[in-house]
């Protein structure tokens, strides 16, 4: 089998080189030179744990290689996925599709035998029928079938999400174009993953209702969390308590400062826009997006509380800059608010991220970036964890004493005891947990 990824971001190069993985023969292509040649010099665009040996293992292998020439990548594949960006259209929420169609023009005009397209990107419900259209009208003699497949990847652990998925999602409705996913994703078939086989318009449906479905419940936790604290209790039991059931489950329900990242915060305003066009308005989705758009502003407040109501000329140390941990995204990433909230209310910011301190560079303004977690908290009047990193969690709290010139510690991600914050003395606010005493 010998397919084509068009699009090397982040879904296009893990998808890439776990087909590789597979045994099947990709060719990844993208329009960035740059990047193109990083990857030949097995340079990655992204920070995905993993990747750069699983990229070096399968070129060496023959399995795997990258270019920018589409039409040499297309000509005789047995599938081309469609893997570019689907961001937010600026004013409207909707997703914009500009990449897939002009994606789906350029491979209509290098299609050559029967071939499978396949939608990778997170596209609203219609899209791939769009695309089928687009095919039809550049090249009407071309033998094709167009297939959605969308990818349930979790940046930090991408590479084990598709190689040992839950489930794997297949719109396809002819039985040509089932045999050639069948066939590409054959090792899954043999640890007997589900392969969910539906229609173009539900498998396109599926990524999304499972996305805002998750987003719906990071943001009921989180809202749980608020409750706890107003009536004492505490929510990661609240969590364990009702996560047992197994109609409930108990992923999805760490509560923190709402959810960021490049695909929840898109694909819940896409959702939302798609269905309200549609005349089916997903209310609840709805609220959602606005609960976790306010927490922001809280979040800032909960810190600047903690700091005696006013930071004004105090200096915060903050640990953790990406959206979530072992990543360097930083797209949406809850500090992009809390931070410029806190140096509008007069505060100097210390920051310190493992991998996100060049995107952060250019997205944060005025900030002094540290080498490392304890030189961040030199001097600091208060400390807040703004991203779970486990080499947080490992600090030495005596150290971290020393360094702060007050012990308050704000963790938007729980990631201490309170028990054991107060006994090492501190003034510790958590979510969702009783805070211990001010000191
Ligand atoms: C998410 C989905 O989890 C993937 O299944 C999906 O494929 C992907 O979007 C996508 O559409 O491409 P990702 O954005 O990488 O993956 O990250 P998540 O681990 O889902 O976290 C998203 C946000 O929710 C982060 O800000 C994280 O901190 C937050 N979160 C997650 C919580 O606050 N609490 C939780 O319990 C879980």
């Amino acid at each position: 089998m010998r397919i084509a990824m068009i699009g090397t971001g982040y879904v296009g190069l893990v998808s890439g080189a776990c087909f590789s993985e597979f045994g099947v023969d990709v060719v990844c292509v993208d329009k960035d030179a740059s990047k193109i040649e990083g990857l030949h010099q097995n340079r990655m665009p992204i920070y995905e744990p993993g990747l750069d040996q699983l990229v070096a293992d399968n070129v060496k292998a023959g399995r795997l290689s990258f270019t920018t020439d589409l039409k040499a990548a297309v000509k005789g594949a047995d599938a081309v996925f469609i893997a570019v960006g689907t961001p937010s259209r600026r004013g409207d929420g909707h997703a914009d599709l500009s990449y897939v169609y002009a994606a789906a023009k350029e491979i209509a005009e290098s299609i050559d035998g029967y071939t499978v397209v396949v939608t990778k990107s997170t596209v609203p419900v219609g899209t791939g029928r769009e695309v089928e259209r687009i095919i039809k009208e550049t090249r009407p003699d071309a033998d094709f079938d167009v297939v959605s497949n969308p990818e349930f990847l979790r940046e930090g652990s991408a590479i084990n999400d598709f190689m040992r998925p839950d489930r794997v999602v297949i719109g396809a409705e002819s039985e040509r174009s089932r045999a050639v996913m069948k066939q590409l994703y054959r090792v899954l078939y043999l640890i007997e993953t589900p392969i969910v086989f539906t229609s173009l318009e539900t498998s396109e449906l599926i990524k999304y209702a499972a996305n805002t479905f998750l987003a719906a419940k990071i943001t009921f936790i989180n809202e749980i969390a608020d409750l706890c604290e107003a009536v004492g209790a505490d929510v990661h039991d609240v969590a364990k308590g009702i996560g047992l059931d197994g109609r409930i489950g108990k992923k999805f329900l760490h509560p923190g400062p709402g959810y960021g990242g490049s695909c929840f915060p898109k694909d819940t305003l896409a959702l939302v826009r798609t269905a309200r066009d549609k005349g089916a308005p997903l209310r609840i989705i709805e609220t959602v997006v606005s609960i976790n758009d306010e927490r922001k502003r809280r979040m800032a407040d909960k810190i600047i509380a903690a700091c005696g109501g006013s930071v004004k000329g105090k200096t915060i140390a903050v640990l953790g800059l990406t959206f979530k941990p072992n990543t360097d995204d930083m797209r949406d990433s809850r500090s992009l608010e809390i931070v410029p909230a806190l140096q509008a209310a007069g505060a100097k910011i210390q920051a310190f991220d493992p991998e996100g301190m060049n995107e952060a560079k250019h997205m944060l303004k005025d900030i002094t970036f540290c080498e490392g977690a304890y030189e961040t908290l030199e001097g600091a009047d208060a400390l807040a964890v703004l991203t779970e990193w486990n080499e947080f969690r490992a600090l030495n709290m005596s150290r971290v004493k020393a360094a702060l010139s007050a012990p308050i510690v704000v963790d938007l991600r729980n990631i201490w005891s309170p028990e054991e914050m107060a006994a090492e003395g501190f003034q510790y606010t958590s979510i969702g947990r009783p805070s211990s005493p001010r000191a």
